[in-house]
């Protein structure tokens, strides 16, 4: 499908890797998705997302402060946002401007292990300490409440074989990089 066509503006956050960026963007290149990512954007001019972004054309914008972030989404015309590995609470502005519109993808099976303190490895070591013999990941809707959204898709794995919390990463993130793309496409028929 070509890009003039596609239906939905969509900015992803970053903070790391950008793993799950990378998912969207080889789906979105697939033609998989009728959302075209126009915007990456980080608080940290480090993250290895950004060169991903930057890798595919895509315009990348690094800030903490809210207004400035609220400015360059309008900017852009964004109007859905997906927190991919982005490790800053969203402001209210911009919970209020894009209600309804921002998903975030968490790896465990919310609301198990979600919420303060919970992010990146720690979810992984509190799933592994806890005796756990499934876990996945997660992708809910963002609201005032960290990690409390409402669920719009969530696959859960076996773990019972892995010996570490970094296997139990693994194995997550993997699922991770399939619903994020699951995810996008159910927001665009809502
Ligand atoms: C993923 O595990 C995601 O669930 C969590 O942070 C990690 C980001 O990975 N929120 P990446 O930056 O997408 O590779």
């Amino acid at each position: 499908m070509s890009d003039r066509l596609r239906k939905y503006r969509v900015a992803v956050f970053v903070s790391g890797g950008g793993s799950n960026l990378q998912s969207l963007i080889d789906a979105s290149a697939r033609g998989d998705l009728n959302s075209r990512i126009e915007l990456v954007l980080s608080n940290n001019p480090n993250a290895f997302g950004l060169e991903r972004a930057k890798q595919s054309g895509i315009d990348t914008f690094v800030s903490v402060d809210e207004d400035k972030i609220l400015s360059c989404l309008e900017k852009y015309q964004i109007d859905r946002i997906v927190l991919a590995g982005y490790l800053k609470v969203i402001g209210n502005k911009i919970l209020d401007r894009y209600s309804n519109r921002i998903i975030n993808i968490h790896p465990s099976l919310l609301p198990k292990f979600g919420g303060k303190g919970m992010y990146g490895i720690h979810v992984h070591e509190a799933v592994f300490a806890a005796g756990e013999k499934v876990s996945g990941a997660t992708v809910h809707f963002v609201t005032p409440l960290v990690d409390g959204g409402e669920i719009l898709i969530q696959e859960q794995t076996d773990i019972s074989n892995c010996g570490s919390p970094k296997e139990i990463q693994e194995k997550v993130l993997e699922l991770e990089h399939k619903i994020i793309v699951e995810a996008v496409k159910i927001l665009e028929e809502i």
